[in-house]
C-alpha cells in the first residue's frame, strides 16, 4: 500500500494508542453534588462519565501513555519519527511546545520537527492533516510521524459545561495507511467568532454555551454539504460505514445529524435511523471518558475503525471553538481488522477508579 496509482505516496495511520487517566466519576454523582436533576445531564446532555486525573497527572502523562501504546504497536524503530506534532489546548507554557516535554519522556530528539498544535478541539485534526500533507509531499524523507491529541478538560465548578469535562489521549503514528488511509481530499469550513476561549492566564475557558451549539451545527452542515458537493447525498452517505464526531458531549452530535439531515430533507425517521445505526455506536468510548478535547473526535475514529474490513470507509468531523471545523474521510487498512487498540481501553477502564462527590471536590481544590 506504498503508492497510489499516480504514484503519489499514500499516507495514512499505521498505528493508534489511546489513554484514559485512572480516576473517573459519574454524572449523576456531580449532579446529586449541585442539585441538578440526574436526568438533565445522562438524557438531556447524553454524558454518562467524565475521567479525571489525580494530583500530578497530566496532559503529558497522558500523551505519553498514548505514544508509547502507539510506538509499540507500530514496531518501527524510533530514528525513523522525523515529526513530533501534539494538538492541545492543555499547554503548560505559552512559547515551550508540549512535545518538548513528550520528546523529552519518549528519547526523541534529532533530526526531528517537534511542534505543538492549538486551535482548540480542532488542534489534533490539524495535527493529523499537517503530518498526513507533510508525507504525501515527500518533505518526510522516508519518515514517520508521531501524532498526539491530548487534553484535560475542566470547566470551572459549577459551570453548566461541568457535566460534559473529561481527559484523554490518542497518539497516531502517521506513516504506511496500515490501519486506515487518510483520503487527501477533506472539507474545512470556519468563522472567527468567540464561542468557548480561553484568556491568557486564566485556569477555566469561558463558554458562550448556546452559541457554541449553533457554531457547531453550522460548520457541521457546512462541511457535509460540501462532502456531497453536487452528487446523490444518498449515494455519498451509504459510501461510509461509519460517521465519527467532534464529542463534547453526544445530545451535541445528535443535533448536528439533525441539522445535516434536515439540510438534505431526510424525516425524523430517516435521521433517527442514520443516527442510531452510523453515528451513535462511535461514541461508545466517549460516553465513559467525557469530552477530551482534541482527543474527542480521534477516540471516536479509533472506535470506529476497530474491525473495519479493508476499504470500509469512515467519516470524521472535527470542530473547534473560535472557529474551525473539517471533515475528513479515512479508508479501513489491512490491520483495522484485529482492532488492536481496543485493548488500551478496556485495560485503561477497568483499572480506573470512581471517586465520590467529596473526592471530587478535594481534586479541585
Ligand atoms: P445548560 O444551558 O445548563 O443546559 O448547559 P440546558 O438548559 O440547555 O439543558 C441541556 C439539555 O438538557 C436540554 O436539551 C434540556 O432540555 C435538557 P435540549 O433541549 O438542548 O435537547 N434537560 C433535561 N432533560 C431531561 N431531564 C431534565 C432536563 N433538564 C434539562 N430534568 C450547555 C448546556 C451545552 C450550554 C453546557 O453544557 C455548556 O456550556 N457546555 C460547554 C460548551 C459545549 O460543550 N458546546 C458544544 C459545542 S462547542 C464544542 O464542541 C467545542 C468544545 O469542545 C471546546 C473546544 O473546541 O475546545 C466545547
Amino acid at each position: 500500500m506504498s503508492t497510489s496509482t499516480n504514484e503519489r505516496p499514500l499516507s495514512g495511520i499505521a498505528s493508534i494508542g489511546l489513554h484514559l487517566p485512572p480516576l473517573a466519576m459519574g454524572v449523576e454523582e456531580l449532579a446529586r453534588l449541585r442539585g441538578e436533576d440526574p436526568d438533565k445531564f445522562t438524557i438531556g446532555l447524553g454524558c454518562k462519565a467524565m475521567s479525571l486525573c489525580p494530583p500530578d497527572y497530566d496532559v503529558v502523562e497522558l500523551s505519553v501513555v498514548a505514544a508509547e501504546r502507539a510506538l509499540s504497536r507500530w514496531g518501527g524503530d524510533r530514528d525513523r519519527i522525523g515529526l513530533l506534532a501534539v494538538g492541545t489546548e492543555s499547554a503548560l507554557d505559552m512559547s515551550r511546545p508540549l512535545s518538548a516535554w513528550v520528546a523529552e519522556r519518549l528519547g526523541l530528539q534529532g533530526s526531528i520537527r517537534s511542534y505543538e498544535v492549538k486551535h482548540a478541539c480542532y488542534g489534533g485534526t490539524l495535527a493529523v492533516r499537517q503530518a498526513t500533507e507533510w508525507r504525501m509531499a515527500e518533505a518526510n524523507q522516508g519518515r514517520a510521524a508521531l501524532v498526539i491529541a491530548a487534553d484535560v478538560a475542566l470547566y470551572e465548578q459549577g459551570d453548566p459545561g461541568e457535566a460534559t469535562q473529561g481527559a484523554g489521549a490518542v497518539a497516531m503514528v502517521i506513516d504506511e495507511p496500515e490501519v486506515a488511509l487518510i483520503e487527501p481530499h477533506s472539507f474545512p469550513w470556519s468563522e472567527p467568532v468567540f464561542d468557548f476561549w480561553r484568556p491568557v492566564g486564566e485556569a477555566f475557558p469561558r463558554v458562550d454555551g448556546k452559541l457554541s451549539l449553533e457554531c457547531y451545527k453550522r460548520a457541521a452542515e457546512r462541511c457535509f454539504r460540501a462532502l456531497v458537493g453536487q452528487q446523490d447525498p444518498e449515494q455519498v452517505f451509504a459510501d461510509f460505514t461509519a460517521f465519527c464526531f467532534h464529542v463534547p458531549f453526544p445530545k451535541m452530535v445528535l443535533k448536528a445529524v439533525q441539522r445535516v439531515g434536515t439540510f438534505f430533507r431526510w424525516d425524523p425517521e430517516r435521521i433517527a435511523t442514520f443516527f442510531a445505526e452510523k453515528v451513535s455506536p462511535t461514541m461508545a468510548w466517549n460516553r465513559l471518558s467525557g469530552n477530551s478535547y482534541t482527543a474527542s473526535l480521534w477516540i471516536s475514529v479509533a472506535n470506529a475503525l476497530q474491525g473495519l474490513q479493508l476499504g470500509e470507509r469512515v467519516a470524521a468531523f472535527s470542530y473547534g471553538s473560535g472557529f474551525g471545523a473539517e471533515l475528513l474521510t479515512l479508508k479501513a487498512g489491512p490491520k483495522a481488522i484485529s482492532g488492536a487498540w481496543e485493548k488500551d481501553v478496556v485495560t485503561d477502564l477497568a483499572n480506573r477508579q470512581f471517586v465520590d462527590a467529596a473526592a471530587y471536590c478535594a481534586l479541585r481544590a
